[in-house]
């Protein structure tokens, strides 16, 4: 069947609440079938909290999450059967085989039999953790329990796939494989929801980008399209003076064309010249710009700068 591809995931005004604190103000955003949407935010944004409110998991105080047309609030059972999630924290079976954790996480999606064992071994594979499907989980390194955990969360080739930070602290070969089956998985027709504090990750799989700040959505939409709405390119000219250099920004739509002309604007400065860039708005910028600091989990008190209001398409 062709046509345009329908939202698989609805997240309407969701509102969830930890005691007084609120982790998520209203929270909307879709995933249509085949996309990827890249979840970003500083620590405590409330990333975790919307994964875990699309599950069922935590209780909304209000606002409305479909998945594939099933109300989550209201049939939690059906909906988890079309979600597969890697949680951002352990939900294995520490005492359990590699083995038995993702046949026993099979068979809670629904699959039975032979159709059960070839998604195993498939998501083992993928995974590349075949050397230790016999192993315990708890005997395994921090790397390799996030493998497990995102094989867990392919196994049913889910028609949500939830991925919570899935990268972090895996190889680089880990982090190349978990990437190519993620754009695999969306080939096939999966929507994912995908967080994480790598944008370079971000821009690898093409996908749409939310940015979470403090529980509210302060912009959406695809990479150049927040590019181009909240940061600007630019050329930047850099004078010797007095104690430190100068660098003046010279905003500039197409900045190698401008070039030419913002140099002329500076001749009688020419001699102080001592450096010509140009710069062009990353992700980063973007971030930023709209959050007010860094993606950087170590730079914390980052998120106690105001952030700039944002614009969001929906
Ligand atoms: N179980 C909980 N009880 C109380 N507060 C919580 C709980 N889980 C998360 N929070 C708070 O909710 C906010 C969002 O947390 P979380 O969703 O884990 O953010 P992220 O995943 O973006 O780092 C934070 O302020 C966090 O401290
Ligand atoms: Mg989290």
């Amino acid at each position: 069947m062709t046509g345009p591809p329908l939202p698989f995931l609805t997240v309407t005004d969701v509102v969830v609440s930890y005691g007084s604190h609120l982790a998520l103000r209203g929270v909307s955003l879709d995933v249509l079938q085949g996309k990827v949407v890249g979840l970003l935010g500083q620590n405590g944004a409330g990333k975790s909290t919307l994964m875990h409110a699309i599950t069922g998991l935590v209780q909304l105080s209000g606002g409305f999450i479909g998945v594939g047309g099933i109300d989550v609030a209201r049939d939690q059972r059906a909906a988890r059967r079309l979600i597969g999630i890697a949680p951002q924290d352990l939900a294995v079976f520490p005492s359990l085989t590699v083995l038995e954790n993702l046949r026993s996480w099979a068979e809670l999606s629904g699959l039975r039999g032979s159709r059960c064992q070839r998604a195993v071994v498939e998501a083992i594979e993928v995974m590349q953790l075949g050397h230790l499907r016999d192993r315990r989980v708890h005997r395994l390194s921090g790397g390799e329990q996030r493998r497990v955990h995102c094989a867990m969360a392919i196994v049913g080739k889910p028609p949500l796939l939830l991925l919570d930070e899935p990268t972090v602290g895996v190889d680089p070969a880990t982090r190349r494989a978990i990437l190519g089956h993620v754009e695999a998985l969306a080939d096939e027709g999966s929507a994912v929801l995908y967080s994480t504090h790598y944008l370079a990750e971000i821009e690898q799989l093409g996908a749409d980008v939310v940015i979470l700040h403090q529980g509210s959505v302060l912009a959406n939409g695809s990479v150049a399209s927040l590019v181009s709405r909240f940061s600007e390119s630019a050329v930047e000219l850099t004078f010797r003076s007095p104690g430190a250099d100068e660098v003046i920004r010279v905003p500039a739509a197409d900045p190698v064309d401008e070039l030419p002309a913002v140099l002329l604007r500076f001749d009688d400065r020419r001699r102080d010249l001592v450096g010509v860039a140009i710069r062009r708005p990353s992700l980063e910028d973007v971030f930023v710009q709209v959050t007010g600091g860094d993606l950087d989990p170590a730079a914390a008190s980052a998120a106690d700068r105001t952030p700039r209001a944002g614009l969001v398409d929906r």
